[in-house]
């Protein structure tokens, strides 16, 4: 290996070990106030003094905890008068704020916690995490409803998720007019209200069905929406039967959670509990042919196997659409998010497949 080459490890290495310091850096910069603070003075500015009296820390605090920020440009910093003033914070949209702060939140409320105990996670096939923190048997999503505090980190996450996405996979979704649709795994009740939204058109109902446990809050969602005349809530475990009577059964953010054997016991059960002509559509997260083309390795086989499931991770568009034929379904769509169109942060890129059921 030459000195560059060795060079260039090294600095990866580097990378890596400052990685979780300087997430913990700037996300504290917005939550002791400190963005906040700011944007009362976009123009002039704040120095440090006023910006630790407005937020009631030290101002040499305040000195050190700005000068990642500032080195990394999201903040400026005046040498002559002293005054800091969002810079690269300022450029970004509210909206797109909107989507990174829940991810940030997640981050430290789920991840950095529980992936303490990563290697552990992934020799005992357990997420170690959950029992260390909550004496918590089982996975994430079983913890999270239980656990406020994890639903309410990781769900604010997830709507951003679902909210900037489903409007694409809707594009791409056509249903018969009238359709009965059943959301999968359809946690608070979003996917179900967006898809009644985007198909207003067609006049579908949708049933969201999860844990009986989050019923409360998906009946809540569709309340504030002004579709629970269209929505409606099945409790339930996808492991143990899938509701019959439905035309369109959309399963989204919920195959790659899984290992192959039991994503072919969500697909078997959907494929018996759907009628001759009925559809299986799914939005999944993909990892690109080229993985080195999108973050999706960097983030989830460490938050599939060290904070969430210890099991799963995605997979290719490709293997998907195998599996889905692999249970009895001919397939009729299988594409990906184009990843030049996505925004810089977006961490997931996107694959639909569907598939139809042909024969009874
Ligand atoms: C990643 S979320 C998907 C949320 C939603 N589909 C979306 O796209 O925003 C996974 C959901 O699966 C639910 N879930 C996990 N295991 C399940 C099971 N065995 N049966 C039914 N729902 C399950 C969880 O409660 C959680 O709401």
């Amino acid at each position: 290996m030459t000195e560059i080459q060795q060079d260039a490890v090294l600095a990866q290495f580097r990378e890596y070990i400052l990685g979780p310091l300087r997430f913990a850096n700037v996300l504290s910069c917005f939550e002791l106030g400190i963005v906040d603070a700011l944007r009362q003075e976009p123009a002039s500015g704040m120095t440090a003094e006023r910006i630790a009296k407005d937020t009631g820390l030290r101002v040499g605090a305040v000195e050190q905890m700005l000068l990642l920020p500032v080195k990394d440009g999201l903040i400026d910093h005046d040498a002559e008068s002293g005054a800091y003033r969002l810079s690269g914070i300022a450029q970004v949209q509210e909206s797109d704020l909107a989507r990174v702060l829940p991810w940030m939140d997640m981050m430290k409320e789920v991840c950095l916690r529980q992936l303490y105990w990563l290697t552990e996670s992934v020799r005992s096939g357990k997420v170690v995490g959950l029992k260390e923190l909550y004496d918590f048997d089982g996975n994430f999503y079983e913890a999270s409803t239980h656990y406020p505090q994890l639903q309410k980190a990781w769900g604010g996450m997830m709507d951003s998720v679902t909210g900037f996405i489903d409007p694409w996979f809707h594009e791409h979704l056509e249903v018969p007019q009238n359709a009965k649709v059943l959301d999968i795994a359809g946690n608070t009740g979003l996917g179900a209200v967006l898809a009644v939204e985007h198909k207003r058109d067609k006049d579908i109902s949708v049933a969201c069905f999860d844990f009986a446990e989050k019923e409360t809050e998906a009946l809540e969602t569709f309340r504030e929406h002004g579709v629970a005349d269209r929505c409606s809530f099945i409790g339930g475990d996808v492991f143990e039967a899938v509701p019959t009577g439905f035309d369109v059964v959309m399963i989204k953010h919920f195959l790659d959670m899984f290992d192959k054997e039991n994503v072919y016991r969500i697909l078997t059960n959907v494929y018996e509990a759907l009628g001759v002509g009925g559809q299986v559509v799914v939005l999944v997260p993909v990892y690109p042919e080229d993985i080195t083309r999108s973050s999706s390795v960097d983030f989830f086989p460490a938050y599939f196997y060290g904070c969430t499931m210890a099991e799963g991770g995605p997979q290719k568009v490709s293997t998907y659409a195998k599996w889905m034929e692999d249970c009895g379904f001919e397939v009729t769509k299988v594409m990906a998010q184009d990843i030049a169109a996505m925004p810089a942060d977006m961490i997931p890129v996107h694959g639909i497949v569907c598939g139809t059921r042909t024969q009874s």
